[in-house]
């Protein structure tokens, strides 16, 4: 019989896995309509994928800040790309660029995911994080939120991965006047709470959670990925820091700066 300590490490492990966290959102009807289509990677997934949607995300189960994340694309003449780091490989045949992405992607375990076709900003594309943390009285709280632009050369948005973090309402004003900015804004953070509170239903342990939303050009939000231990430091990078400042002290209330702390040396260590 399975203890405590191994109950929790267990949850802990699960949440690991982008697979299943995609198969806990589909199981919530509320949630289910912001999930992109999402497959375990295989020959047929991805190719099943591209025919529907022209655009697909090939994503490690277990990665983080955005590597090894692979953008495809089938495109109008029938030939096909994927975009990994800062190059672009094309194809002339489905079978060939399957063959040179088993040689990139390794033997781990992938899934693959409809591309968003995620809004820009001069020229460059960008998706939002939102924060969502036990507070003081055990309630779920966002507590922040921001956007991160890619790197021009990129397909992914991460802050480790060549990303700019920049206010979410200086990203957004090309697409909505200041007063629709602030109530679209107050939407995010409502669905970023209703995540939160149906994840803690199976995962009572958790106590935050970082949301990762790509927006498409109907300004529809889309759950990209949902973190279990979201980074802080992102939320560090704007000028005005009270987000910041909220974000770190309910970590302390919560007793997770230690492990953020040790979180933090390794990624710098790594790079
Ligand atoms: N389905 C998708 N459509 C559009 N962009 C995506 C998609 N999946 C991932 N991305 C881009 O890649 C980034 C990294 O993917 P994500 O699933 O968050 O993995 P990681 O754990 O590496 O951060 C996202 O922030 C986003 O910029
Ligand atoms: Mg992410």
């Amino acid at each position: 019989m399975p203890g405590q300590a191994d109950n929790a490490r267990q949850q802990l492990t699960t949440l690991s896995s982008k697979w299943s966290k995609t198969k806990f959102l589909l199981k919530h009807p509320a949630l289910r309509k912001y999930v992109p289509d999402t497959s375990l990677y295989s020959y047929e997934s991805l190719l099943d994928m591209l025919s529907k949607h022209k655009v697909a995300y090939v994503k490690p189960v277990k990665g983080t800040s955005g590597n090894g994340v692979i953008k495809v694309v089938k495109h109008h003449n029938s030939k096909f790309t994927y975009h990994v780091g800062t190059s672009t490989r094309s194809f002339a045949a489905y079978k060939d660029m399957f063959t040179s992405l088993q040689q990139t992607k390794y033997r781990r375990e992938h899934i693959v995911q409809k591309g968003i076709d995620l809004l820009t900003y001069k020229g460059l594309i960008f998706d939002l994080r939102i924060m969502v943390q036990k507070n003081e009285k055990k309630q779920w709280e966002v507590t922040a939120y921001i956007g991160r632009l890619a790197h021009p050369q990129k397909a992914v948005t991460n802050f480790h991965n060549g990303g700019t973090p920049m206010r979410l309402e200086a990203l957004l004003r090309p697409f909505l006047s200041d007063d629709k900015n602030a109530n679209y804004i107050e939407s995010l953070k409502d669905l970023g709470y209703r995540i939160a509170t149906e994840f803690h239903k199976s995962y009572p342990k958790f106590m935050e959670i970082g949301i990762d939303f790509g927006l498409d050009s109907s300004l529809k939000p889309w759950i990209i990925e949902v973190n279990t231990r979201p980074d802080a430091y992102i939320f560090d990078q704007l000028k005005d820091k009270t987000m910041f400042q909220r974000v770190m002290l309910l970590k302390r209330f919560n007793g997770l700066l230690s492990s953020q702390r040790i979180k933090q040396k390794k990624t710098v260590r790594r790079r």
